[in-house]
């Protein structure tokens, strides 16, 4: 598996980093919400980088989790977000809703998944990205929490997959292009 990787582009010690770093700006962020903090992991490709913020949070909070794709086993985003896996909560004006994400890369998952919930009547909602590609974006969207900025290539690893594989690697990289063209 690691033989298909071309190179890193993110180490485990980085997301480490960036982990407590973020972690430490949520705890400063939502340590006087009188809301329940509630992170959504977007499925699949946030589990890991869920795992690794929620054990660093110094918060009270909760975890639910969606599904959604934009993508199928291609590489270019389709820019239609379909929801699979929807939360279920009769409190949505208690909770203040943190949503973990992998990349941003269209912006269209993420913008979506805002609207979404605040139409629902999130008292909040707020999101975190592991990875940011700013040159793809065709949508207006800022992350309010972001990892790395990494420029506009396909990467995977560390929740990332291309079909379905390479999620389990323990950084980001870069996959060759003859492992996707072939
Ligand atoms: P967006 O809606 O275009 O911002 O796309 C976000 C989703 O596209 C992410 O959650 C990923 O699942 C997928 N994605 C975007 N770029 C990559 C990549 O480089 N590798 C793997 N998946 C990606
Ligand atoms: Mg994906």
């Amino acid at each position: 598996m690691r033989n298909d990787i071309e190179s890193i582009l993110v180490t485990e010690e980085e997301i480490a980093k960036i982990s407590d770093r973020i972690a430490a700006e949520i705890t400063r962020d939502y340590k006087d919400s009188s809301k329940k903090l509630v992170l959504i992991c977007i499925l699949k490709g946030s589990l890991m980088f869920t795992c690794e913020l929620m054990k660093r949070i110094d918060l009270p909070l909760e975890v639910d989790f969606m599904k959604v794709s934009s993508y199928g086993a291609q590489t270019v985003s389709t820019g239609i977000i379909n929801i699979h896996l929807d939360i279920k909560r009769d409190d949505m004006e208690d909770v203040d809703f943190l949503i973990i994400e992998d990349i941003v890369d269209s912006g269209n998952t993420l913008s979506h998944l805002v609207r979404y919930l605040k139409e629902r009547g999130a008292a909040s909602v707020k999101t975190c990205a592991m990875l940011d590609k700013p040159d793809r974006r065709t949508v207006d969207f800022v992350p309010d929490y972001r990892g790395a900025v990494i420029p506009d290539k396909f990467v995977v690893g560390f929740g990332l997959d291309y079909d379905e594989k390479y999620r389990n690697l323990p950084y980001v990289g870069v996959l060759k292009p003859e492992v996707y063209s072939k």
